[in-house]
């Protein structure tokens, strides 16, 4: 049974665990045996139409349309927008002549998400919901609808319907890219990068141990942390802070690495935790200033780097994706770090105090 916690002690950690499968399944379910994206033609053209797209969401979907955004701008070339659900509701963007709406919600219930969807039907917006749950009132209400085929996501932290956003994503963006004959989307080997993903994913749950140490040897005595990061590292690490601190209750906050120094760096204190996400090619000798600053003011940096950037002395070496697909691989530490925080700590890992794993009022 999908929904039963079997021998794990928490959902969390078993939802974590399901990712691999998860991304396999989406490969199988979304791409034919050449890689081709198989999605619902009619969704594909109604996207390759908009001039500007605009994904809303709210909590962890917000942080994966973070991460969309650079999937659909890279492989479509229509510019793309992220915005937060509750904050668009009742204020609403400047739009474009032809914008196309996608909301990104794990349950399809989020009142903030459905306000502005609301809003998009009054103005006659072409709307497509991806949803974790098959007839919930986003997918209802919205024009289309794209599965998440995570599976029930029942710790109240998501964790599988963050990486399954990631991956619908990038094969709608896929589609819609060759569609308009965009050549990096024609050139992106999306089924061998989605099968890195999954191979990546299971050689990082399979090391599990190692998060379990770093969480209880720098995390679970702090009071405070911080997530740094640039591009698609930065996306991450607003995802990777909101992971720990819903679950911990460590106070963290995701950065733009550079950010640190324009203020927030006074917050660093002798064994402040830093987490360092290194991903970029382009950006990564400029993270490693950045981790020299807070290590000079006596931060505690766990390093997480991708394969190609590798250097001695890393916390955890990433295996080997393309760094557009980085996100899918530098996640599943940052959850397990928060996982192992929660835990550790004597925690309820599943069912953080004051949270609801869906949001029905504004
Ligand atoms: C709640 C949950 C979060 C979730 C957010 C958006 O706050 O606790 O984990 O990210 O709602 O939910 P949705 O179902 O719209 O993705």
């Amino acid at each position: 049974n999908a929904a039963s916690k079997g021998t794990y002690e928490f959902y969390m950690l078993k939802e974590i665990d399901e990712q691999p499968g998860v991304m396999r399944k989406l490969s199988q379910d979304y791409l034919d045996v050449n890689g081709e994206p198989v999605l619902d033609q009619k969704i594909v053209d109604a996207v390759s139409e908009a001039d500007r797209l605009y994904i809303y969401a709210a909590g962890t979907s917000y942080n994966a349309g973070l991460v969309g955004k650079e999937f659909f701008e890279k492989l479509t070339g229509i510019p793309t927008e992220v915005g937060l659900a509750s904050e668009v509701g009742y204020h609403f963007p400047m739009l474009s002549k032809k914008p196309f709406f996608i909301f990104l919600t794990q349950s399809g219930e989020t009142a903030d998400s459905r306000v502005v969807l609301k809003e998009a039907n009054k103005r006659g917006i072409p709307s497509l919901t991806l949803t974790n749950v098959q007839g919930s009132t986003l997918s209802r209400e919205a024009d289309y609808t794209i599965l998440l085929e995570a599976g029930p996501e029942i710790a109240v932290a998501s964790t599988k319907a963050y990486t399954a956003q990631l991956a619908v994503q990038v094969i709608l963006a896929k589609a819609v890219g060759e569609k308009l004959g965009v050549k990096a989307a024609k050139d992106f080997p999306l089924k061998k990068q989605l099968a890195l993903a999954a191979e990546g994913m299971q050689q990082i749950v399979d090391g599990k141990a190692k998060f379990d140490e770093l969480a209880s040897d720098y995390l679970i005595k702090s009071r405070n942390a911080f997530y740094i990061g640039r591009g698609i590292d930065y996306a991450v690490s607003l995802e990777g802070a909101l992971k720990l601190k819903e679950v911990s209750y460590i106070q963290t906050e995701g950065f733009a690495a550079a950010e640190l120094k324009h203020g927030t760096i006074s917050l660093i204190e002798k064994g402040t935790p830093v987490i360092a996400l290194i991903n970029d090619p382009v950006t990564a000798e400029l993270t490693r200033g950045n981790i020299r600053e807070v290590e000079s003011r006596g931060a505690h940096v766990i390093s997480i780097v991708s394969h190609d950037l590798a250097q001695a002395g890393d916390t955890v070496v990433l295996p080997k994706i393309d760094y557009l697909m980085s996100a899918f691989l530098t996640v599943v530490p940052a959850q397990l770090l928060a996982y192992f925080a929660s835990k550790n700590k004597g925690l309820d890992v599943d069912k953080p105090r004051n949270l609801a794993k869906s949001v029905t009022v504004e």
